[in-house]
C-alpha cells in the first residue's frame, strides 16, 4: 500500500462524548501523513466544531441521532474529512457561514464554528437540505 493511502468510516451517536472520539481519530489518520503539530490541531479543531454542530443542533427536537465521518488521506497528504447527518438540515446556509450567526444565542454559542472551519482547513463546503440533513466536507493538505 502507498504510505498516506487510508481511509476510514465511523458512525457514532450524535452525543457528546463522542466529540472527543471524533477529534482523535481525526488526528490519528492525519498523523500517518507526518504533518506539524499545527497541522493537527488545526484538524483537530475543525472536526469537533462540525461534529459539536451535529451534537448540538442536527437533532434539536428529536431523538438523537448518529453523526456519520468518513475521512481519507491519499499519497499526496491531502486530508479529506465529511461530517454527515440526518437531522433538521439548515434552511440558510450562506447566513449560517457568517461569523456570528447562531440559532443558539440562548446557549451561548457564538456562531463561530463555520468560520474557524474556514479557517483551520484548506476548504470548506456545506451541503444541506431541510428536513433531510447536513454534510460538511473539509479538506487540508498536509
Ligand atoms: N449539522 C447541523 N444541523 C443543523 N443546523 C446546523 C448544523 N451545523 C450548523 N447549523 C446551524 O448553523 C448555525 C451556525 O453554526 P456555527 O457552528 O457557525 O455556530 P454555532 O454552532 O451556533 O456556535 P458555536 O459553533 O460558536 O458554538 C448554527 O447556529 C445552526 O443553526
Ligand atoms: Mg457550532
Amino acid at each position: 500500500m502507498i504510505k498516506g493511502n487510508n481511509s476510514v468510516k465511523l458512525t457514532l451517536p450524535a452525543i457528546s462524548i463522542n466529540e472527543s472520539y471524533a477529534r482523535v481519530a481525526a488526528a490519528a489518520l492525519a498523523a500517518q501523513a507526518d504533518p506539524t503539530i499545527e497541522q493537527i490541531a488545526d484538524i483537530k479543531t475543525a472536526v469537533s466544531e462540525a461534529v459539536t454542530n451535529v451534537i448540538v443542533h442536527a437533532y434539536r427536537g428529536m431523538p438523537a441521532g448518529k453523526v456519520y465521518i468518513t475521512m481519507k488521506l491519499d499519497e499526496k497528504g491531502i486530508f479529506t474529512v465529511t461530517v454527515r447527518d440526518t437531522g433538521c438540515g439548515i434552511e440558510d446556509i450562506g447566513r449560517a457561514r457568517e461569523p456570528c450567526f447562531t440559532t443558539a444565542p440562548a446557549e451561548e454559542r457564538s456562531g463561530m464554528g463555520f468560520s474557524i472551519m474556514e479557517t483551520f482547513m484548506d476548504s470548506l463546503r456545506v451541503r444541506s437540505r431541510p428536513g433531510r440533513g447536513t454534510t460538511v466536507t473539509m479538506i487540508k493538505r498536509l
